[in-house]
């Protein structure tokens, strides 16, 4: 049944020595079984057990996919414009992509990681991290909403990025790139001892959900690869893995593979609040966007905040230590007792491990291996846990089950491999198609995981699906891992790339998952609640239509006196209350996105005409079955007209 059909050679060289790895992959294995089908499969008209949230990767967006079915519900926008949604392009909704450095499209999402209350996930906000502009957003999951996009000053590729602490007191941001701080004009080559790498903390308000930047610590201008908080007993800290510790600023490939083993930076977080609390920062200047958005006026706001504090590691005792991890670590991971550290060495073929309380013992004994910019290195075997031992080419990340496994995953080995905590052993291996990043449990860097399926998200797609081009939709695979041994079950694609995914139960977000907007909640400053209210007034060049719409028309739907010139704002108010019945808009020769309004919701588009005449505009979503009649006109008149603004509907 598991014949090798296929032996896949994977070279893979550095720094001139060239490991040769086999790998026996049967693109076929794992789906020969007979009622294979039944596991992910889902009726019509049945529901999934779980929710996944999947990044967009270079999309900058959320997915919504059910488990096991892997079937998509809904396209979270996040860091991107989405003209399906109107997000980004109506005016309630673009200052959430402002940033310090202005309007900004596009981002690049990695990261969801679900709110936690007590190390379990709670099904409050999910929070995902923007690498390229550094950014955090929190989703709503009552809505399925963006409602908070914070920038994070003094980093550069925020990928170290969001990761949630037991009681969601923070989430975190790391800087992959050292970068000078605060910003200046310097050579490049003068990067060593001079690029810094902040570390930010971003406190979460427990009833609201906002964020706030509470504190940087600015540690060596490493790079900060993941991270991850404490569980339990190492509640109160944050592991970073790092890399490029040789601080090099070019040919990193091979500059920054030239030490036998980086660090993972080990933050007393509690201890940095005591500094704070005791004054013991500076605060520096600089200025980073802070956009809300706010349901009951249905608009988002940007602030640009001016200043934060900041903690020097290298003075601060207690802060900060680093912990030695072999060969360029990527992931960094906390099994659900909080006990054990796991680092994967991308270059290795070992998966490390070190221990929390030995960690704490050696810091006890002030038993040191030396110190980077004043921070303090504890010595290597001193913290060790274990080894799991040649488990595979490459490993990257690692979740957990609750039965004390862990779930790997190699990259250049193109495997899952399952191995137990404690004893290291491998229980068992079984391939990806192809190239796996990051694996996901429902719950798995949690306290609290349910530890049934495993998502694991691949890089190359090549021969999974029908070709579409050069260009190929990326893979995920659904793994049944509640038995001994794992059991492909499922591919599936998805949005962007997949770089990362948390889930949760479906019961934790579908009771209170928001149905309508109630009218007489809507305090957006453009609302027209009746069709007795609907009006369109003129102040200098600009035209604001007051309007709304319900099945199956738009009231007003004729409309006259605008001019060449003018700037015309559409507010429109879908007035339904019914569960589903969004209606869409969209102008002729706008230059923007059609608008899609949910019940008893306000949004505003913007149109300058540009051509005299009279200019149709209709309904986007099949609404009802008089959907095609749901239209209207505006007569558009030159510039030196004297047609006066006119409206109805009869
Ligand atoms: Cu309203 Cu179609």
């Amino acid at each position: 049944m598991k014949k090798m059909k296929k032996m896949k050679k994977i070279i893979f060289g550095i720094l001139g020595l060239t490991i040769v790895f086999t790998s026996c992959n049967n693109p076929k294995d794992g789906a020969i079984n007979s009622n294979i089908a039944e596991e992910s499969y889902i009726a019509p008209g049945e529901l999934d057990e779980y929710y996944a949230f999947m990044s967009g990767g270079f999309s900058g967006q959320l997915a919504v996919h059910g488990l096991p079915s892997g079937r998509l519900f809904k396209v979270i926008p996040v860091f991107s414009q989405d003209p399906e949604k109107g997000y980004g392009y109506n005016e309630e909704t673009k200052p959430m992509l402002n940033t310090s450095f202005g309007f900004i499209p596009w981002g690049d999402a990695h990261h969801p990681d679900l709110s936690q209350t007590n190390g379990e996930i709670d099904g409050r906000w999910c929070f995902i991290n923007e690498n390229n502009t550094p950014r955090i957003a929190r989703i709503d999951l009552e809505t399925f909403e963006t409602v908070e996009i914070i920038e994070l000053p003094n980093s550069a590729g925020n990928h170290s990025s969001p990761y949630v602490t037991d009681n969601t007191e923070y989430v975190v941001a790391g800087t992959r790139f050292g970068v000078p701080v605060p910003q200046k004009d310097m050579p490049i080559n003068e990067y060593k001892g001079n690029f810094k790498g902040a570390l930010s903390f971003i406190k979460i308000h427990q009833e609201t959900g906002e964020m706030d930047l509470e504190f940087q610590i600015i540690a060596p201008g490493f790079d900060y690869d993941k991270a991850h908080p404490g569980r339990r007993e190492s509640h109160g800290w944050m592991f970073f893995t790092t890399y490029n510790v040789e601080e090099s600023n070019t040919l990193l490939e091979v500059n920054a593979s030239q030490r036998d083993k980086d660090f993972i930076a080990a933050v007393n977080w509690k201890k940095a609040e005591e500094y704070i609390k005791a004054g013991e920062f500076t605060t520096m200047k600089t200025e980073y966007a802070h956009n809300i958005y706010d349901e009951h006026t249905q608009m988002a706001t940007s602030t640009m905040e001016k200043e934060v504090k900041i903690l020097d590691p290298s003075k601060l005792p207690g802060l900060m230590y680093f912990l030695p991890m072999p060969k360029s670590p990527h992931g960094c991971d906390v099994d659900p007792s909080g006990e054990y550290i796991v680092g994967s060495g991308k270059l290795s073929a070992n998966v490390t491990v070190h221990s929390f309380s030995k960690m704490i013992k050696a810091i006890e004994n002030k038993k040191f291996d030396g110190e980077a910019y004043g921070i303090p290195i504890i010595n290597f075997e001193d913290a060790l846990a274990g080894v799991v031992k040649q488990a595979g080419l490459g490993p990257l990340h690692t979740e957990f089950d609750e039965k004390g496994n862990g779930y790997t995953s190699f990259f250049i080995s193109s495997e899952v491999v399952k191995w137990k905590i404690g004893t290291w052993e491998v229980l068992d291996r079984k391939p990806t198609y192809y190239s796996v990043g990051h694996v996901m449990i429902p719950g798995g860097n949690s306290q609290k995981p349910f530890g049934k399926y495993l998502v694991a998200m691949n890089k190359i797609t090549k021969d999974r699906y029908l070709p579409t081009g050069p260009e190929l939709c990326h893979s995920a695979q659904l793994y049944d891992i509640s038995g001994d041994k794992m059991r492909l079950i499922l591919d599936f694609p998805t949005i962007g790339e997949p770089h990362y995914a948390a889930a949760c139960p479906t019961n934790l977000l579908m009771e209170k998952s928001k149905k309508i907007y109630h009218l007489e909640d809507n305090h957006h400053p453009y609302a027209t609640k009746s069709e007795e209210e609907t009006r369109v007034t003129r102040e200098g060049n600009e035209v604001h239509i007051y309007m709304t719409m319900i099945r199956s028309h738009f009231a007003p739907d004729n409309i006259e006196g605008v001019r060449i010139g003018d700037k015309v704002f559409f507010h429109v108010t879908n007035l339904e209350q019914d569960f589903d019945i969004p209606h869409g808009i969209s102008m002729m020769g706008a230059n923007t996105s059609e608008l899609l309004i949910m019940p008893g919701q306000t949004e505003t588009f913007v149109w300058e005409p540009k051509k005299v005449g009279v200019w149709p505009f209709y309904c986007t979503d099949f609404c009802s079955a008089l959907h095609q009649e749901m239209q209207g006109y505006i007569r558009v008149s030159p510039e030196n007209s004297n047609v006066e603004i006119k409206w109805s509907l009869d």
